[in-house]
């Protein structure tokens, strides 16, 4: 039996599994299309509920593939999507988001956010955020790649402060948040969902990360997961298009890693001791 995967709380009351499935990179060759529906669906099966994608990933293609693989058991998905920054603005907002529920097949987005700061003043964006709740072709809205002094002015703009999450580059090896972004979002309750959780990749093959991982009968690719899923407030979005791994990333949950090794993985991949600008890929 699995263990279940811990829960977290969105200001709006809704719960949602902290381990959830990404889709940057489906959607752009046809012949992948059924391995990463069959993927995605086997993420679900195993209780990985919140799909993350966006109208940019695949132009579009990505969301095709998430609306096959949601088919008949939406209720039971939470889907996040993005818009553009160049889409973000009062009207343009409300076409792109129709057109992710087109592809998407679906009659709502549960979070929706602004994939980066653009030109459109934040105030323009966030009304028509608000008219797409209103609306009720989203649930909920929110930023991606936002720093602290940018969600510092979003909290200055008229319903700014109903942003409901801030999707941002966190893993072992891009700790930056942790020195203010991370404190100020769990403060006041806004979850951080961390994205290329173990660095597209590249980490895996870090000497470290593999003795720890070893040492406990974990992947390295487990041992980044387990260390994010550690914190208060953030949701874990790696993306497979392999079924295997998205059990190996289910199992990342079961971890019980000791205070010594978490210790020695911070030795390796130091917090941060000052600010940094946040990164983004
Ligand atoms: N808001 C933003 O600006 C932003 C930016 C980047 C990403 N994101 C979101 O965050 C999601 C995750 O980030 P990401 O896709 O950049 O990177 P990631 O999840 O850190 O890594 C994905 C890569 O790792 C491989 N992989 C997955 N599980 C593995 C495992 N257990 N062992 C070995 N390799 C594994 C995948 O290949 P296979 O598919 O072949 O398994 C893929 O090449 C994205 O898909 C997207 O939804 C958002």
């Amino acid at each position: 039996m699995d263990d279940p995967i811990p829960t977290i709380t969105f200001p709006d009351g809704t719960e949602v599994p902290a381990l959830g499935q990404g889709t940057w990179g489906m959607g752009e060759d046809a012949g992948h299309a059924n391995q990463e529906i069959a993927s995605l669906k086997a993420g679900l099966d195993l209780g990985m509920t919140m799909i993350d994608t966006a109208e940019m990933y695949g132009d579009g293609g990505a969301e095709e593939i998430v609306g096959q693989a949601i088919k008949g058991r939406r209720d039971e998905t939470f889907i996040v999507s993005k818009v553009y920054p160049w889409n973000a603005s009062r009207t343009g907002t409300i076409t792109a988001c129709e057109n992710s529920l087109e592809r998407l097949g679906t009659d709502r987005i549960d979070l929706y956010l602004l994939h980066w700061r653009g030109n459109y003043p934040l105030a323009e964006t966030v009304e028509a955020f608000e008219t797409l709740k209103a609306s009720g072709k989203i649930r909920a809205w929110g930023v991606s790649n936002f720093d602290t002094d940018d969600m510092e002015e979003l909290f200055s703009v008229p319903g700014g402060r109903n942003v409901a999450a801030n999707q941002v580059l966190y893993n072992l090896a891009r700790r930056g948040i942790e020195y203010d972004l991370l404190p100020w979002c769990q403060s006041r309750n806004i979850p951080i969902m961390a994205y290329s959780p173990i660095e597209q990749g590249r980490i895996l093959h870090h000497p470290e990360l593999i003795r720890i991982a070893k040492a406990n009968q974990a992947t390295p690719a487990q041992l980044a997961l387990a260390f994010l899923l550690e914190r208060d407030g953030v949701f874990v979005i790696p993306k497979t298009a392999n079924i295997e791994r998205a059990r190996e990333n289910r199992d990342a949950i079961s971890l019980d890693i000791t205070d010594e090794d978490w210790d020695a993985l911070d030795a390796a991949f130091p917090p941060p001791a000052k600010k940094t600008p946040l990164e983004m890929l």
